[in-house]
């Protein structure tokens, strides 16, 4: 059940920007917006659900009288306490001052890396709706694919709200000027190649990326919001609620093509094989994992009470997904196609097994094990960076090995291997994330 919800809008100014934004950078939503429109996609495809608007929307806020779970969806609304941290118990706020300088001053970094992935993402959406590629798919699964990125822009208007609703509260001393509207600025001139976290700023090669990108970094942005949806900070809570059902249709339309894919793969009968479907996996969860941050961290976020779990939890529970919901339905899916009547847990699949790649493989932040040669399942080998380099282009897409996302990660990969030996400053130990891959490394 998605969780009911008010509309609102940030002051006129700004709504007519956010409004005029998603007119330029994505005019596409009018066959979802406009009932007058020839083919009016919503009717059609979605109907029964509140039509897309680029406006906001907060949820309902319970009576408090049944505690929700840290999991799991909200009964009526968001709860109205605090649910873990310093300040459980207590009303979540309204007003970021009312935490503290190093509540407000995380809100606002957190809000403003949030703003950079849904511009990011209807930006990285451009591609597939500008190619030809988009019309070889069924109707439904266009306007789905639309859909999709129109709400990435409903994301952001959501995000400018909440900096919007509260501009004069994020105004602290120490600060020349006020770091809400500067980031809303910010938010509205950024440029892709800018944004905090890399997966943002590749640019797509074909509508199979579309397809794993949602499987894959939308699943990502489904954690941070559910997490987020128990924040300590109300407007938050509210706003990360209505988001998150968003979300599942994000993640499920990703998953959709997925499966396609790989079906259209087992057969080969389709645009890609399966081991294309593979390499571009292997890209986007590398790149899916770097968007936990550092798995040792977060624990600062749940004393404030921004963040249910740490990065290590949330990242294990998305490993566990990925493992059960995604690869190994693939390997049933595959088998099914190679021997229809046979048990699909039984069905060797050789070569075309669809694997879950190594935590550690093709990793440039975040982790102790950053630019090593590490194979897909983990396996460190001994190559020097220009043989990985011609390794890593067996395993990952063929137009991304020559792009200049990859071109840059070969560049910080030999200045860390400057004099034959890595410069990167070893960490500290830090627990073994749930094995995946199956393979042990060799390190
Ligand atoms: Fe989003
Ligand atoms: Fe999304």
């Amino acid at each position: 059940m998605p969780v009911p919800y008010t509309k609102i809008e940030c002051t006129k100014p700004l709504h007519q920007r956010l409004n005029h934004w998603l007119d330029n950078f994505f005019p596409e939503h009018v066959t979802l917006t406009r009932s007058d429109q020839k083919s009016d996609n919503w009717r059609k495809f979605f109907k029964g659900t509140p039509r897309f608007e680029m406006t906001g929307k907060i949820a309902d806020v319970n009576d408090g009288s049944k505690a929700d779970p840290l999991t799991g969806r909200q009964h009526g609304g968001v709860y109205p306490y605090i649910q873990f941290g310093m300040y459980e118990g207590q009303e979540k706020f309204t007003n970021p001052r009312d935490a503290g300088y190093n509540f407000a001053d995380r809100l606002v970094q957190i809000l403003d890396v949030q703003g950079q992935t849904e511009i990011g993402s209807v930006q990285q959406h451009r591609v597939t709706v500008n190619s030809d590629e988009l019309l070889s798919m069924p109707p439904k699964v266009q306007a789905d694919i639309i859909r999709v990125a129109a709400e990435e822009g409903r994301h952001l208007y959501q995000v400018v709200w909440m900096l919007d609703s509260q501009r004069d509260n994020w105004v602290w001393t120490g600060h020349a000027s006020n770091p809400g509207e500067d980031t809303i600025d910010k938010l509205l001139n950024i440029q892709m190649g800018e944004y905090r976290l890399e997966a943002f700023n590749i640019k797509w090669g074909n509508i199979l990326d579309a397809g794993v990108y949602m499987c894959l970094i939308d699943l990502v942005g489904k954690y941070q919001l559910e997490m987020q949806t128990f924040s300590s900070y109300l407007p938050m809570s509210r706003s990360m609620a209505c988001m998150l059902d968003e979300e599942f249709f994000h993640t499920g339309t990703g998953r959709g093509m997925f499966f396609s894919y790989i079906e259209q793969g087992a057969k080969e009968n389709g645009r890609y094989c399966l081991n294309e479907v593979q390499r571009t996996f292997n890209l986007w969860f590398a790149y899916a994992l770097e968007m936990f941050g550092d798995i040792r961290g977060g624990q600062t976020n749940i004393t404030l009470g921004i963040k249910a779990k740490t990065n290590y939890e949330a990242q294990n529970e998305y490993l566990h997904e990925v493992r059960t919901q995604v690869v190994r339905s693939a390997n049933r899916r595959i088998a099914q196609i190679r021997e229809p009547k046979g048990d699909p847990s039984k069905v060797d699949l050789g070569e075309d097994t669809f694997y879950l790649p190594d935590t550690k493989f093709f990793r440039r932040q975040s982790i102790e094990e950053i630019f090593e040669p590490y194979d897909v399942h983990g396996r460190l080998m001994k190559l020097t960076p220009e043989e990985y380099f011609k390794y890593l282009a067996t395993v990952l897409p063929e137009y991304y090995c020559i792009s200049e996302d990859f071109e840059r990660y070969k560049s910080h990969y030999r200045d860390a291997w400057k004099d034959g030996a890595k410069q990167i400053k070893k960490h500290l130990e830090f627990p073994e994330a749930e094995g995946a891959g199956g393979a042990v490394p060799m390190k």
